[in-house]
């Protein structure tokens, strides 16, 4: 396969068995061996569907010439960060930098309230931490992007992938894209037929500012927490009731203003949790998921019970339109 121009080659096949992405799979490590030879590719490693499968493509490819950078900007749900470590150094021996800039975004985003404000300073953010971490390496030629074929046809062609466009004019790396013919099912195979794990190839949708705008308002560290470990149960309860793949999106949010609730016979001032469950095709509509009430029951118990600072569990039932999917 040529992986050169912006078109999806006409005869290309849809990818959608083991065999297929086996196929697949040559080829791209026979044309990424052509293209970099003994060079070095950069990667930024969110842990996503897409930057991991061109990770485990490239590490099969080029092993420890591969230098994936995982930025840890404190936005990340629970356990994500952990696991990127684990799949990639642990288990596939990658050359993974690991860059703990929790402190250095929450610092930067203390106070800012705009929605809008909020999403400039985590982007602009990671490209100067992804910026600083590439200016420290020797022999760096090629950045690895994991552009998909939505990517190019939403973009016509010339946007740069969100992560990582807006670096440097001298920082300036030949690209190598490997899944940018390739539509979101056909990643998701690959990554399969690469071996990486079901929780990060079937993953639901997570946007690029992370939690960072599920945590309404100022961000505040103690509500973060509260976002991070009420998704936590959310996802894990889901999980355990058949519901993991197939609620398109599911969440929780935290509001920047408490109510009173009753602590151990007291008067208590805490935060509410909102959970919120859709499904869509295209996330330009969506309908609420109608979740079993005695499920809501149980996971608005466990909230109650184990995330700190929270006395109050709400239920979104709105559809977009006319409301967003997130709240910000
Ligand atoms: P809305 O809230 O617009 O969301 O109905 C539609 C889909 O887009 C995701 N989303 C984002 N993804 N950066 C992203 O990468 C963002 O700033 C962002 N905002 C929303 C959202 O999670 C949903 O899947």
């Amino acid at each position: 396969m040529d992986f050169k121009g912006n078109v999806r080659p006409a005869d290309m096949e849809r990818i959608s068995t083991a065999e297929g992405a086996q196929a697949f799979i040559n080829e791209a490590v026979d044309a990424v061996r052509k293209q970099v030879g003994d060079g070095k590719v950069l990667l930024a490693l969110s842990g996503g569907v897409d930057s991991s499968v061109v990770a485990a493509l490239l590490i099969k490819a080029i092993g420890k010439n591969l230098v994936c950078v995982h930025v840890n900007h404190g936005l990340l749900r629970k356990g994500e960060p952990e696991q990127v470590v684990k799949v990639f150094r642990d288990e596939m021996d990658a050359n993974l930098i690991y860059v703990d800039a929790v402190d250095r975004f929450l610092d930067k985003l203390a106070g800012v309230a705009e929605p809008e404000q909020k999403r400039k300073i985590i982007g602009a953010e990671f490209i100067r931490v992804f910026e600083e971490e590439a200016r420290k390496l020797d022999g760096i030629g090629f950045l690895a992007q994991g552009t998909i074929y939505p990517d190019i046809l939403e973009s016509d062609g010339v946007k740069a992938h969100h992560n990582v466009g807006g670096l440097p004019e001298d920082l300036k790396f030949e690209l190598v894209e490997l899944l940018k013919f390739l539509f979101k099912d056909e990643v998701r195979v690959v990554g399969k037929a690469l071996g990486l794990p079901d929780s990060m190839v079937y993953r639901q949708p997570f946007p690029g500012p992370g939690l960072g705008v599920r945590c309404l308002g100022a961000i505040t560290r103690d509500r973060l927490e509260c976002v991070r470990e009420s998704d936590a149960i959310l996802r894990e309860e889901f999980a355990k009731n058949g519901l993991e793949g197939k609620v398109w999106q599911y969440f929780t949010v935290v509001p920047d203003f408490r109510s009173t609730g009753i602590r151990d016979g007291k008067r208590c001032f805490e935060y509410p949790v909102i959970i919120r469950a859709v499904n869509t095709k295209d996330a330009m509509t969506a309908t609420v998921e109608n979740v079993p009430f005695e499920l809501l029951q149980h996971i608005t118990n466990r909230i109650l019970n184990e995330v700190k600072g929270v006395n109050r569990v709400c239920y979104d039932m709105s559809p977009k339109p006319c409301s967003t999917i997130e709240w910000e």
